[in-house]
């Protein structure tokens, strides 16, 4: 996720352009830049926060410019540096772009551009777009623009700019989100709302496959092929804070329904011909061919993803899969050998005992693969390879959407080792399918927020949660009870449903409710003969199984449903609602979910 702006007008200067990006500061912090016209053409770009931007123009903020673009990035492809910094600009620096997304094909697309002369100065898959408007280029920046977006597979919103069109900006959107407004005398858009509120409330949402034309007076939407569209005004009657966090309340809130989003920007390139595919490993594979150990290390949210992968793999392969949390790992034996391969998980790339771990296991002679969502972090940098999850910058202090994500690409990888290793077969290819199918059923999870909400409502004041499930949906309780302790402060333990009998069940009574994770999997009449024992302590049961089960109604009445799917990726699936059952709880308790007291973001210490 990154922030883009374009503002086109006659009384503007570079602070309007700055102030505006800085509403957007959230979408991403490891670098920015601005592309104007005004006396000159210029482009200024610098790694780290707008404020080192702002900075950095001090002595230029007051400048006028009739059009410019602005971005904050979150890096995907390549380092947070000034160079990978957008805007980005094509051999004769007279077309500036700046792109929030993932060009899927840039790889190919770059190959093609640079036999044809083009000199590439980035590392990035945004560069590609410059250099393809200026190969298309004849005098129509609209036209060159149209051809360009033709060529894209992926994901972007898009604005560009040419050094000879002082009126205009040309932007695109497939799959990532832009709006626009006019204000007085001043064209704007943005990736949300925000920057435009200083300017209109009347604002204009593009649909996939739109291309604007924005002037200071007014715009035009086309679709791809050229042909006008008309698209309603919206009047958006939200303050910029509430604007900020999309109009939710926490940016919790707004992460867990992004949820579809981190797993498609997880997915986005990783699918080839049916097979998983994963750019990054090309070197790497003949590491994972053959390997009958792995070794995962991880904390928090990030070991409980690790623990799904244990189950994938181990159910589809005959390869044992070690996790272990890594403030524990990192002080044992560790009983690594040489050409092991150790997967380190975690969203932030900075988490101490996991990066301690990697040292430890890489002195050892190991191959570090990561899983990790900032791109330069600390882990990327000391691992052999990165699988970056790309779900966008996570304010919230707990994890939710870099929890999807980091399945996502967890599920992608078994399945890779599945194939690597000789274990592709029908039900592969089955869980595949699935796994690419399962936004839109995430959205459909989703849908279920205000039941979810009269759950928590009528369960906010008990003071202890017992969660159980079996198989996979055992780290689905323990997320969903790590979850409900983190940000609500009431107890939560988690269990496989067969330990109940084993001592916590002597904790059950008409004040201590079970937390039932049951999907129709194959171990479900196991794990309800546990709940039903639960039932007989007076223990008011949650349930979470799958649509069309009539079965459970013979349990409680509280059953929240997910749509069916494979027995594997259900943890996916269940993940939005243990989310928003404890957030729920949070916000009717009148607790601030993004904050919740003494937790960090990410913890760099020991
Ligand atoms: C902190 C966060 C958790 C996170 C854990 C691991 O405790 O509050 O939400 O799961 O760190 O973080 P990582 O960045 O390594 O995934």
């Amino acid at each position: 996720m990154c922030g883009i702006v374009g503002m086109v007008g006659e009384n503007l200067k570079l602070e309007d352009l700055v102030i505006s990006l800085q509403k957007l500061e959230y979408r991403g912090y490891d670098s920015a830049g601005i592309a104007y016209l005004g006396d000159n053409f210029g482009v200024y770009k610098k790694k780290g926060r707008i404020d080192v931007l702002r900075n950095g123009l001090k002595q230029k903020l007051n400048d006028r410019f009739f059009v410019g673009i602005a971005h904050t990035r979150w890096a995907t492809h390549g380092e947070p540096n000034d160079i990978n910094a957008h805007p980005h600009m094509d051999c004769k620096e007279e077309i500036a772009v700046v792109h929030n997304g993932i060009i899927e094909n840039y790889r190919e697309i770059r190959e093609f551009l640079e036999q044809r002369g083009h000199i590439f100065s980035s590392e990035t898959d945004t560069e590609v777009i410059a250099h393809l408007v200026e190969e298309e280029f004849e005098g129509d920046l609209l036209d060159a623009v149209l051809k360009a977006v033709k060529k894209l597979k992926g994901a972007y919103a898009i604005a560009v700019v040419h050094k000879s069109v002082p009126d205009t900006i040309v932007a695109a959107r497939k799959g990532s989100p832009l709006v626009a407004g006019i204000g007085n005398g001043v064209g704007i858009l943005a990736s949300d709302v925000t920057p435009l509120l200083r300017f209109t409330k009347d604002v204009v949402f593009l649909e996939d496959g739109d291309v604007m034309v924005l002037r200071k007076d007014g715009f035009e939407v086309y679709n791809t092929d050229g042909v006008k569209q008309q698209r309603k005004i919206y009047h958006v009657d939200w303050d910029e804070k509430a604007a900020e966090k999309g109009g939710y309340k926490y940016f919790m809130y707004k992460e867990i329904m992004e949820d579809p989003q981190a797993l498609v920007n997880a997915l986005v390139g990783r699918v080839k011909n049916d097979r998983p595919f994963f750019e990054e490993l090309e070197y790497y594979e003949e590491l994972l061919k053959g390997a009958d150990r792995i070794r995962v290390v991880s904390c928090g949210t990030s070991y409980y993803a690790g623990l799904v992968f244990k189950y994938f793999l181990e159910n589809h392969t005959d390869i044992d899969v070690e996790i272990e949390v890594s403030s524990e790992f990192r002080y044992k034996r560790p009983h690594i050998k040489e050409g092991d391969i150790l997967i380190a998980i975690s969203q932030s790339g900075e988490t101490a005992d996991t990066l301690e771990s990697v040292r430890l296991a890489k002195k050892h002679g190991a191959k570090i693969v990561s899983i990790v969502n900032v791109v330069g972090s600390t882990l990327d940098r000391e691992s052999d390879v990165t699988l970056f999850m790309n779900a966008g910058p996570e304010i919230g202090v707990a994890a939710t959407k870099t929890y999807v994500a980091e399945l996502a690409v967890l599920y992608l990888l078994g399945l890779k080792i599945m194939e690597i290793n000789g274990y592709w077969d029908r039900e592969a290819e089955d869980i595949l399918d699935k796994l690419v199918r399962m936004p839109e059923l995430l959205e459909n999870v989703l849908r279920k927020d205000p039941q979810i909400r009269e759950l928590s409502e009528k369960y906010k004041n008990y003071r202890n949660f017992m969660y159980i499930g079996r198989g996979y949906s055992y780290p689905t309780a323990l997320e969903g009870a790590l979850k409900l302790k983190e940000i609500t402060y009431i107890h939560a333990t988690a269990y496989q449903a067969g330990e109940l009998k084993h001592g916590p069940i002597a904790l059950l009574d008409v004040d201590f409710p079970v937390f039932a994770v049951m999907p129709d999997d194959s171990l479900f009449f196991k794990t309800k003969s546990n709940v039903i024992e639960s039932k007989s302590r007076n223990a008011p049961v949650i349930v979470l199984g799958t649509e069309g089960n009539r079965s459970l109604e013979e349990i409680t009445g509280d059953i929240i449903h997910v749509p069916p799917t494979h027995e594997s990726l259900y943890p996916l699936m269940m993940a939005p609602v243990v989310q928003l059952f404890a957030y729920h709880i949070a916000d009717l308790k009148g607790l601030d979910p993004d904050k919740p007291r003494n937790l960090a973001k990410s913890v760099t210490v020991e």
